[in-house]
């Protein structure tokens, strides 16, 4: 069973997806979607302990536990909505037997002694803090000398779909301006790498993973789309909340989506980021 940690105090803060249900499954098939791509170019060979910044529900933690047999993790987040979600999903998890624990914890100000970690994995949280390099900073802290880091984050300048969308595009605006308002930073991905060095991270790589799907596989192509849609429409209540989109602009963007599904011409493009860096 893993080990829940901190006070569980009622914490909300800015964040565009929201923690309801809907979106904490959302994050869950998102993680498993999206992990032929994430873990391509991850090793944690002679790792031991990991630190997961930013764990939300559980839904990489389970990955990685399944993918790296020999890790423990600790995995902190701060909201405690999320870490109630993967506390239910891996309480019971034989994978988590004695290899995890789940800490209620603001990644800008880590409650870890200095080099307590042999790495640190990052996944969509970098875009959605006021201040990465604080973040960074403080993970650097507790890594140890020689340990690794892996940061995948998102690149949202990089979406392109075809036939042109009108209202789907003016939507994506919107969900962006948003999340930059909120403090966040939905194009962070391009600038790891010098944020990383500035850091102090050595050996820093960057590696963009695409999302390119046209008519030539059409299966996989829909199953994009749907993904997306639902991305999208995580943000929905937020954005209508803080009048940054309509009803009719949200009602035009699924009209738009469902004839997308249909169309023989759909193309799809979307890249993000991970980045490598040791200590
Ligand atoms: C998009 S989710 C990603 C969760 C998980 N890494 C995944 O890929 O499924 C972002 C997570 O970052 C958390 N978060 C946002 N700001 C944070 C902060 N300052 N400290 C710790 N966690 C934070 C949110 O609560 C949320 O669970």
């Amino acid at each position: 069973m893993p080990n829940l940690q901190g006070h569980q105090r009622s914490i909300e803060f800015p964040y565009v997806h929201g923690f309801s249900p809907v979106e904490q499954e959302r994050l869950a098939r998102q993680a498993r979607f999206l992990e032929h791509k994430v873990y391509q170019s991850i090793e944690f060979n002679n790792v031991d302990r990991v630190l997961e910044v930013g764990c939300g529900v559980g839904a990489q933690t389970e990955i990685l536990l399944r993918r790296y047999p020999d890790i423990r993790i600790a995995g902190i987040d701060f909201s405690e909505k999320q870490l109630a979600a993967a506390h239910d999903r891996l309480r019971d998890h034989p994978l988590a037997l004695k290899r995890l624990t789940l800490q209620q914890m603001d990644a800008g100000n880590l409650d870890f002694a200095p080099a307590s970690f042999d790495a640190a994995f990052l996944c969509w949280i970098l875009e959605h803090v006021p201040d990465p390099e604080q973040v960074l900073a403080e993970v650097r802290r507790v890594l140890k000398p020689g340990s690794r880091l892996y940061a995948t984050e998102v690149m949202n300048a990089a979406f392109f779909l075809s036939p042109y969308s009108p209202h789907l595009q003016q939507y994506w605006a919107a969900f962006n301006e948003h999340q930059l308002e909120l403090g966040g930073d939905p194009f962070i991905g391009a600038k790891l790498g010098h944020i990383l060095l500035r850091q102090g991270f050595r050996n820093v790589r960057t590696e963009v993973k695409t999302l390119h799907l046209d008519g030539r596989d059409p299966h996989l192509r829909h199953e994009v789309l749907q993904y997306w849609s639902e991305l999208l429409l995580s943000a929905t209540e937020q954005l209508l909340a803080a009048r940054r989109v309509t009803p009719d602009l949200v009602a035009g963007m699924k009209l738009e989506l469902q004839k997308l599904s249909k169309d023989p011409e759909l193309v799809f493009f979307y890249c993000f980021f991970q980045a490598t860096a040791t200590l």
